[in-house]
């Protein structure tokens, strides 16, 4: 009989297919097709370089098995099997030293803020991978806006009419964006990932389209692409996808949104959520969005309208006054923020550059640890509970 071994799996349900770890693995062992990305059991040694990089948690996957189980039905899998019943001797098997060694790789690689992310109890089921790199949406350029008075700094409002097709997108969900032509190898450019900004019932009500919110990046292949689009285009779109950075339902849900740049997208879209249904009369919620000066602030001007009942403001500059990042300003919150973080009805996003993440990590360990409570373990709880979310790029 074969002996068990731990195989590293990645969940079909919750990977947003950003093809980031593949580009990670050290030793080519994570490919994949149009649905799915997998991992090859015989080449993975089990190093975990893929896990810290992964911004969903879904390839934080183990299971226990005899036999590995192949790419060719990995790429079959709409979800992930259950850990199969091996009968406690051959589970434990040879498994305890590996465990071990696997349990301080994994330590390391969940340092920061990172780790397995779960939706909100009370959020709607999300539709995910509809469209894929096989077959991809085609969606037409309604309208590409200018957000930024920066010359320096080109971030984009890009509204993509997705005609007939049906394109169920729940808030803080992402899209794909095919570039046009082939990379140096004539491969097909990978789709990449943008937040969309828009609410479920379309950029306009009730119509069926959705928003972007792109920042023009130096010899960003994808990004000079949008930023470039003109009305009347055609663009290739995958997804939905992404299925545990979504808001609650849960009227009385108090949000507590932390962004720089153009992580403002899904706080966008939390916003004109509730802007659009329950208005006011919801548990609140309070933003605070980093940028280098005003001028450079996505969607500064309609942010203004937004009254303070519905969204409490906190945006900071880096570059216009007194430097300040969004860490300084939650410090600087205290008593509002350690209010907040003990309350159960509190839901925590971060969105944007990644550096930001460990900096806000420290201003909630700050506020805690004065309160007399350990950051670490609220967080824990707060990610079991489906109330922490974090996508940094
Ligand atoms: P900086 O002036 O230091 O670059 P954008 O993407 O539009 O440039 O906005 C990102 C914002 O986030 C900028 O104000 C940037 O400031 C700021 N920022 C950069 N690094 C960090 C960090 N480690 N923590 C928090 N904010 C940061």
């Amino acid at each position: 009989m074969n002996k068990p071994i731990k195989q590293h799996l990645i969940d079909p349900e919750i990977c947003i297919r950003c093809y980031t770890c593949e580009m990670s693995c050290p030793v080519g062992a994570i490919e994949h097709n149009d649905d799915n990305v997998v991992i090859n059991a015989d080449s993975c040694d089990l190093c975990m370089a893929c896990i810290p990089v992964c911004p969903t948690g879904s390839i934080d996957e183990w299971r226990v098995v005899n036999k590995p189980y192949s790419l060719e039905s990995q790429y079959e899998w709409e979800e992930l099997p259950e850990q199969e019943d091996l009968g406690q001797d051959e589970a434990a098997t040879g498994l305890e030293a590996l465990d071990d060694a696997m349990a301080a790789l994994l330590a390391d690689a969940h340092k920061g803020a990172g780790g397995k992310a779960k939706a909100p109890a009370s959020a709607a089921k999300p539709t995910i991978n509809m469209y894929n790199l096989g077959h991809p949406a085609t969606a037409t350029v309604q309208g590409n806006f200018k957000l930024t008075d920066d010359p320096k700094h080109d971030v984009r409002h890009i509204i993509l009419d997705m005609g007939s097709l049906p394109f169920p997108i729940l808030e803080g969900q992402s899209v794909g964006v095919i570039p046009p032509g082939t990379d140096t190898e004539g491969k097909p450019h990978l789709p990449r990932l943008y937040s969309v900004s828009s609410p479920r019932d379309g950029e306009r009500p009730n119509f069926n389209n959705i928003s972007l919110t792109v920042k023009r990046e130096d010899n960003g292949l994808c990004s000079n692409y949008v930023c470039n689009l003109e009305k009347g285009d055609s663009v290739q779109v995958t997804g939905p996808f992404g299925a545990t950075f979504l808001m609650p339902s849960d009227p009385d849900a108090r949000l507590l949104m932390i962004c720089t740049g153009t992580g403002a997208a899904p706080m966008r879209s939390f916003t004109m959520r509730r802007q659009r249904t329950i208005g006011e009369n919801s548990g609140g919620m309070t933003i605070f969005f980093g940028a280098r000066s005003p001028e450079s602030l996505p969607y500064f001007g309609p942010l203004s309208k937004v009254p303070p009942a519905l969204l409490e403001q906190h945006l900071v500059y880096s570059r216009h006054g007194e430097k300040e990042y969004v860490q300084d300003r939650i410090l600087a919150e205290y008593e509002k923020v350690s209010e907040l973080l003990a309350d159960p009805k509190t839901h925590i996003y971060i969105c944007g550059l990644r550096g930001m993440e460990e900096g806000v990590d420290r201003a909630f360990s700050t506020i805690a640890e004065s309160g007399g409570e350990q950051w670490a373990a609220m967080r824990d709880v707060m990610r079991e509970d489906g109330r922490y979310h974090v996508e940094t790029y």
